[in-house]
């Protein structure tokens, strides 16, 4: 395999305020950390801070190229139009099929046309003579044309790690055609499920005009590529958290706090596809129907604050915390609060913890392209690690919930039906529970991150046009 270059808007990794590297949040960045890919690679992407934040440029761009990763540095007013504004005001909400939510600018749009294109040549200068690139996510749809025609000797991947929802979501963009035409710069194309792909593909016969096979398609002399790569989640590196000190200890405070109540997790960033609303729903009629239960339930909800520059995120925030007030005011008693909102980010060691000890977990997005916390809470369901017994309850709407039949499955809109499923998880016998863990345990840790990566770089490498063209 040639040298890999690796490209996304988040990096897994940032310097902190004390100058120190840490780990960031989000499925995209935990899963390509996690994925443990072979050989050198250099990491291309914006660093999370903007140019006029920056106070030592050399340092900055120093520090991140001792551990492989090579900044984007983007100015604040270019971000703003890029980041908050088309990538996460426009396509995040069109490509969770929520139009209404959307928000059209043309000037976000040039902002989007702008820094597709710094990063294109950022990764035209440094990308190998026939070298292989990995593009990631929505943020970065224009790269792959751009890319293509500064430097036509290499090999363009590009992953998805949102749904692509049906063309009836997608014609109603304005810039549907450029971004469409932004794709198939790509010589390979990966999305998480089947059904991504299959709307794709209708989005191309019925906007471009061009219809392909399942697999692939032929545009102009070029072979474009496209596949299913169900992202899995870093099983290593969870397995190794469970070791550490740190997690023993989390694992032994919270047994204590818990004080033999029953632990029902969640765990998201605060976005308003994860549903958060609609659980905090079945929470309140969980309550109002089990009374009995009031004193025994710890609802801990950790809601990783996230785009707290964009309008929406920051509503929502707002609107949780009032529910989940109102709640404790009419169900809490003295000494117990029903629900624990911890609206901050945790380390992995802890958050293993958090999994091993929940006697349920509520994964319960509206949509949500894959989710990795379903997948992270099953792997950390381990007796060497002293995990108690646990249930995940998982809308059908994840793209997990394709791997996952052995959870109980929801439909986070139908509140009695999430209620039900509640129950049921309380009342289920640990055996029938360890016996759902280990029929999801074993796919999951064949299908992990490093899977996922080797999976999509192998049909990388093997892409390519063949020499006829078959039609
Ligand atoms: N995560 C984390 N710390 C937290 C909460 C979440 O590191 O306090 C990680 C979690 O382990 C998971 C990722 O954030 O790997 C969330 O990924 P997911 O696919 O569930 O959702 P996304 O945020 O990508 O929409
Ligand atoms: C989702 C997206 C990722 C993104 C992550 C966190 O998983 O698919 O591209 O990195 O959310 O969001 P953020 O805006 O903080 O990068």
């Amino acid at each position: 395999m040639s040298h890999l270059t690796l490209v996304s808007n988040r990096l897994p990794i940032r310097i902190n305020e004390e100058g120190e590297v840490e780990r960031t949040t989000g499925g995209l960045a935990s899963a390509l950390a996690g994925a443990g890919i072979p050989g050198s690679f250099t990491w291309i992407g914006w660093g999370g801070v903007n140019e006029e934040d920056i106070e030592d440029r050399e340092d900055y761009e120093k520090k991140l190229k001792a551990v492989g990763v090579k900044p984007v540095i983007l100015e604040t007013d270019e971000f703003d139009a890029y980041y908050e504004g088309y990538s996460n005001s426009t396509l995040w909400p069109m490509l969770h099929y929520m139009k209404d939510r959307a928000r059209f600018d043309p000037e976000w749009m040039e902002g989007y046309r702008g820094v597709n294109q710094k990063f294109a040549e950022v990764v035209a200068k440094e990308a190998d003579q026939d070298g292989e690139v990995w593009i990631h996510d929505y943020h970065l749809m224009l790269v792959p044309k751009m890319l293509r025609k500064l430097r036509p000797d290499l090999k363009i991947g590009f992953f998805l790690h949102t749904p692509w929802p049906s063309s009836e979501i997608i014609r109603a963009l304005p810039e549907r055609n450029e971004i469409l035409e932004g794709l198939l710069g790509c010589d390979v194309i990966g999305f998480h499920t089947y059904n991504y792909l299959r709307h794709f593909r209708s989005c191309l016969l019925r906007i471009l005009g061009i219809e392909g096979e399942s697999e692939g398609l032929w545009h102009g002399d070029r072979m474009v590529r496209m596949g299913v790569y169900p992202i899995g989640h870093n099983s290593i590196g969870f397995q190794e958290a469970m070791q550490s000190d740190t997690y023993r200890e989390a694992l032994a405070l919270h047994k204590k706090r818990l004080d033999g109540g029953k632990l029902i997790l969640s765990v998201e960033r605060l976005d308003y596809t994860k549903g958060v609303p609609e659980k905090l729903d079945a929470i309140r009629e969980f309550l109002k129907k089990n009374p009995e239960q009031r004193s025994q339930v710890n609802f801990v909800i950790i809601a990783v604050p996230s785009r707290v520059g964009v309008e929406e995120y920051n509503l929502l925030a707002e609107t949780v915390q009032r529910e989940v007030g109102a709640i404790n005011g009419d169900y809490g008693e003295v000494g117990h609060s029903p629900v624990q909102f911890l609206h901050r980010g945790f380390p992995m060691e802890e958050l293993a913890a958090f999994y091993a000890l929940a006697e349920v977990c509520m994964v319960t997005p509206i949509i949500d392209g894959m989710n990795l916390v379903a997948k992270e809470y099953i792997d950390c369901k381990r007796k060497k690690y002293d995990a108690r017994a646990g249930v995940l309850i998982l809308s059908e709407f994840a793209g997990a919930a394709q791997e996952m039949s052995h959870s109980l499955l929801i439909n986070p809109h139908d509140t009695q039906g999430v209620v039900k499923a509640m129950e049921q998880a309380l009342a289920m016998s640990e055996d029938e529970m360890w016996s759902r863990v280990r029929a999801m345990q074993d796919r999951l840790a064949r299908n992990d991150a490093g899977a996922w990566a080797r999976h999509f770089l192998g049909d990388l490498d093997a892409s390519g046009t063949p020499e006829h063209d078959p039609a």
